[in-house]
């Protein structure tokens, strides 16, 4: 069939004419197709997902209940804007009462964001002109830099390496993209590294801002997971609201992704200029929805439950990798374990495979093993394991990495 004339139409930032006519196989089109052919040559036999972003469980009854009620009252029914005080005052007394940053002024300070995915979609019209730079950090969460260079910015990937505890060396920055940089993107605890920052971290972060006149967005999605102590906050760091935001989100720390909420809070004028720009974007979440994730923001313990889980999880997890020979340390929050990949493996059989990349590692992890990982080769090669795996009890959890062990134990790993 010959081309619509719509094919023409397509703008350049999505491909121009040649839109959709790609061969190119994504990462996670290949760990589809690869799960689907290793189930079809295996029939019945269990696979064992440790590549899922989400939480296996649903939120807790509680906020389920606060839905039920809030999507029942009048008041609640139309289009949300900028958002509802309930929520916006409830984010700020957990940012005290959670994260210890005090004195956040709700009205001047947070606005609700439909996921800080739809902040990091955004967050870029504010900021990106044509040929400005937007510097993040890779392996990493790629939206603030697509919709940048949707705007005709450029993208300045910083690499998030071992020796540096996965996070970035800012002096490796080449000084002509500093010079047209406007934005710098962190996430921590991070994804896909499981890495978390430090206060000294933060406050280079908050110099090196000041110093070359940057923005800095703190995407926070994972705050809530830690393991030990609080979460913490960028905006803890003196000096941070004079340079950034933070993006908080409902979704992993009280089992909420599908309902799409998160707040940004942090300098006043950019917080404006958010909330601009999203007036101009979407409608608001509903209400209900907003009214009980106030709810649960006033219920801390929820959080500390599920970080509970993956921390459980994670211990048993890098225990079972290290005893393969992995070099897993166990992340201080997030629920993503990164490990370095093996360069050889032997089977039962004596047949000895070497891998190049860790895409090729996480193919043959599904097709022999049937444990699906997310490979990331852009700085080292390196799989993550998530903790988010369906386990519906401790004996459960135990049960599936019993059997990652069982799997890996007829191998041996070189690295
Ligand atoms: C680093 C990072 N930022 C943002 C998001 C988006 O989260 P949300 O559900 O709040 O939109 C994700 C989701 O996987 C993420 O990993």
């Amino acid at each position: 069939m010959s081309d619509s004339y719509i094919q023409n139409l397509f703008a350049e930032r999505i491909g121009g004419n040649q839109y959709g006519k790609g061969t190119a196989i994504y990462k996670f089109e290949k760990i589809k197709r690869a799960k689907r052919a290793a189930l079809a040559a295996n029939p019945g036999a269990e696979l064992i997902d440790m590549g899922v972003g989400e939480p296996d469980e649903m939120a807790f009854p509680d906020c389920i209940d606060a839905l039920c009620k809030a999507a029942r009252d009048p008041e609640n029914r139309g289009y949300a804007d900028n958002g509802a005080q309930p929520y916006k005052e409830a984010a700020a007394r957990w940012m005290k009462n959670t994260c210890g940053v005090e004195g956040i002024d709700p009205d001047a300070q947070i606005v609700h964001s439909i996921g800080s995915k739809g902040a990091l979609t955004i967050l870029p019209a504010c900021f990106i002109n044509p040929g400005d730079v937007a510097l993040m950090t890779t392996p990493g969460y790629p939206v603030f830099g697509t919709h940048s260079r949707y705007y005709g910015g450029e993208v300045y990937n910083v690499p998030l390496l071992e020796k540096n505890n996965f996070r970035p060396d800012l002096s490796s920055i080449p000084h002509d993209k500093l010079k047209r940089a406007k934005t710098l993107v962190l996430n921590y605890p991070n994804n896909p590294t499981g890495a978390s920052a430090t206060p000294q971290f933060f406050a280079q972060v908050v110099a090196f801002a000041k110093k070359h006149n940057l923005v800095v967005i703190h995407d926070a999605a994972y705050a809530a997971l830690v393991f030990e102590g609080k979460p913490l906050s960028f905006l803890a760091t003196p000096g941070a609201m004079d340079v950034g935001v933070e993006l908080h989100s409902m979704s992993k720390g009280f089992n909420m992704t599908g309902w799409r909420l998160g707040f940004v809070v942090g300098n006043p004028l950019i917080v404006k200029a958010y909330a601009d720009v999203k007036d101009n974007s979407d409608s608001g979440q509903f209400l209900a929805v907003q009214e009980a994730c106030a709810y649960a923001l006033d219920h801390p313990e929820i959080t500390s439950k599920i970080a509970g889980k993956y921390g459980r999880r994670m211990d048993g997890l890098v225990q079972v990798l290290n005893k393969h020979g992995f070099g897993a340390k166990k992340p201080r929050g997030s629920f993503f374990l990164y490990v370095r990949i093996p360069r050889f493996v032997t089977s039962q059989s004596g047949q000895r495979v070497g891998f190049e990349t860790a895409e090729a590692f996480s193919q043959w992890m599904i097709t022999e093993k049937l444990i699906s990982t997310v490979p990331w080769d852009d700085a080292g090669a390196y799989v993550r394991f998530s903790v988010t795996f369906i386990a519906k009890s401790e004996a459960q959890e135990q049960r599936v990495l019993g059997e990652i062990d069982k799997r890996l134990g007829n191998s041996r790993f070189e690295f």
